[in-house]
């Protein structure tokens, strides 16, 4: 009776997994506030989207580690055609066709600076940035990413995308969009696996708050979905996912896009990190996790717990 009353289904093909990439060779190197993730260099990322696809997962998020060298004040490795990040993308759909390859399109990882946008005088660019990452995607569509993730939040930017998309002849590159992306203290592990965290100096914001949104904000949310739909977003993110259950429904009830979440790397820490203390149960919490985020409307969730809970989906661990 349970299973036919049953409301909410998550199988491994909602799920992506996350992909750290480093520059060196044969490096696999576990991100010590995300205990079960790690940064990876080529060779360890392809065994890793093998072994996801066997439990079921075909979507990976990439986000690389740009070594101190190659960054600058605008992110020119980005589109550099030499951008380790750009070639791995070819060799992984040249080995995996059928996997949908999603991209992190901002400025951070590349930028002195540690933001998203060009910073000057103490401010970001919003508009000078845009011109960077539209650069940026025709650069990693031509590589092969399938989506591209614009996970900056400047305004304007899905439109920028698009139209430098378009006038390529990439018209097929679909854009998933950081739509509802809050100024969030749980990006830690994150920061700590890419080295990507704003830098301590007196002319460079300390922190997100001028373009990521306030979390106070909920109406806010649907300015952004009408603007990123209308500029051309094919999927709608909100971020991060767990203390944002509220923003995702609102969005699933004002959009026909498919509507994608976030699930954090210090939300999946605080549950990893109590799970490890025995204060709570990992093969029943995690679940029941990932399970609300699905409940609440999302279509596709990004969360460092995929291949685990692939695997318990195909041990039939699952309720
Ligand atoms: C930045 C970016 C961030 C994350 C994804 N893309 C961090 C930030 O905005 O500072 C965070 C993801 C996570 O915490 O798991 N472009």
């Amino acid at each position: 009776m349970r299973a036919l009353a049953r409301e909410t289904h998550l199988s491994p093909g909602h799920l992506i997994h996350p992909l750290f990439l480093v520059r060196e060779d044969n490096k696999k190197e576990e991100i010590s506030s995300l205990p079960g993730s790690f940064r990876q260099s080529l060779d360890h990322v392809l065994r890793d989207i093998e072994e996801s696809m066997k439990l079921g997962i075909q979507s990976f998020i990439m986000f690389p580690k740009i070594p101190n060298e190659r960054k600058d004040k605008t992110g020119t490795y980005s589109y550099d055609e030499k951008n380790f990040y750009l070639r791995a993308a070819t060799k992984i759909k040249q080995e995996f066709p059928e996997c949908a390859l999603i991209s992190d399109v901002a400025l951070d990882p590349y930028s002195i600076d540690g933001h998203d946008g060009v910073v000057r005088n103490g401010r970001i660019l919003n508009d000078e940035t845009n011109d960077i990452l539209a650069r940026m995607s025709v650069a990693q569509a031509a590589a092969g990413f399938d989506i591209l993730g614009p996970s900056d939040m400047m305004d304007g930017r899905v439109r920028a995308m698009r139209e430098s998309l378009d006038s390529q002849g990439f018209t097929d590159t679909s854009i998933m969009s950081y739509t509802a992306k809050y100024a969030s203290a749980f990006y830690g592990p994150f920061r700590d696996a890419l080295d990507s965290a704003p830098v301590e100096d007196a002319d460079i914001p300390k922190d997100k708050k001028t373009y990521q949104m306030n979390p106070a904000n909920k109406r806010e949310a649907l300015i952004e979905a009408e603007t990123d739909a209308a500029e051309g977003a094919d999927f709608l993110m909100v971020k991060p996912a767990l203390n944002y259950l509220d923003i995702i429904h609102l969005l699933k009830a004002n959009s026909d896009l498919p509507i994608a979440a976030y699930h954090v790397s210090g939300e999946c820490a605080m549950l990893i990190a109590a799970c490890q203390n025995g204060w709570l149960d990992y093969k029943k919490a995690m679940p029941e996790t990932l399970l609300s985020i699905r409940r609440a409307g999302t279509d596709a969730i990004i969360t460092y717990f995929a291949k685990d809970y692939a695997r318990m989906y195909r041990e039939e661990e699952l309720e």
